[in-house]
């Protein structure tokens, strides 16, 4: 069951609070003093319902109906310990231009800025190829270094056979070895404890950023 904690649970929630939106690049975001880990994807992927498992909350974060829902950086605080942020997802082709447009720089911009970030969850579907916008992203992830943990969301929707033929498929096009896929379903809960300890893996590693300082 998604909902049963296991006793080697690797992330127990014991606090949680929705600490605020950040609406535009340079607007208003929590002081980053802890550590944050972002979740990106295209609209729809299912950022949210990830978020809501991983948490163990039905309803911590709205799960939509309609897709281009989450327009803002969503910042919810964990334990006191560190940052879950929730991007807007893009690609989405029926929302205006202009904010289609407004979303490239808030999210590069908090990509960018942001001295406390830790790693991104990149989310693609099982189902699909990686879009434009995905290969985007993922490229731009590559070039600033950021730890990624990717994951293929919505695999409850695939036989095993097919999921296994599609993990294979996309970690070819990500370049990345298949291992490195991490299977995910909201609606069965399937790689959720693979994810908190991943995610917990990133935030015991010192700072990329530092690390990247020090190799120059
Ligand atoms: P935006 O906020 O619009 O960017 O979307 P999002 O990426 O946050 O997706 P969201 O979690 O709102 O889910 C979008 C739709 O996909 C909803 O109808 C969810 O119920 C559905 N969904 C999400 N995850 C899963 C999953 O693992 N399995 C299945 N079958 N459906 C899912
Ligand atoms: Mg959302």
């Amino acid at each position: 069951m998604a909902d049963r904690q296991r006793a080697d649970d690797p992330l127990v929630i014991r606090q949680l609070e929705f600490v605020g939106g950040m609406a535009q690049a340079g607007g208003w975001r929590p002081e980053p003093t802890l550590p944050e880990i972002a979740f990106a994807g295209r609209s729809n992927v299912g950022k949210s319902s990830l978020i809501n498992t991983l948490l163990r909350r039905k309803k911590m974060v709205r799960v939509s109906n309609t897709p281009g829902r989450t327009r803002e950086i969503n910042f919810f605080r964990v334990n006191e310990a560190f940052m879950l942020v929730d991007l807007p997802g893009y690609g989405y082709a029926r929302v205006s231009k202009e904010a289609r447009a407004s979303w490239k720089p808030l999210i590069e911009g908090y990509l960018r800025t942001s001295p406390q970030l830790r790693g991104i969850v990149q989310l693609v579907d099982a189902r699909h190829d990686p879009t434009k916008d995905d290969l985007g992203m993922l490229d731009f992830l590559a070039d600033t270094g950021i730890p990624t943990i990717l994951v293929a969301t919505k695999t409850d929707k695939l036989k095993p056979r097919e999921l296994s033929a599609r993990l294979g498929e996309l970690a070819a096009v990500a370049g990345v070895e298949v291992e490195d896929v991490l299977p995910f379903s909201s609606a069965t809960g399937a790689g959720r404890d693979e994810l908190a300890e991943a995610m917990m893996g990133l935030l015991d590693q010192p700072h990329w950023r530092d690390v990247a300082e020090a190799g120059e």
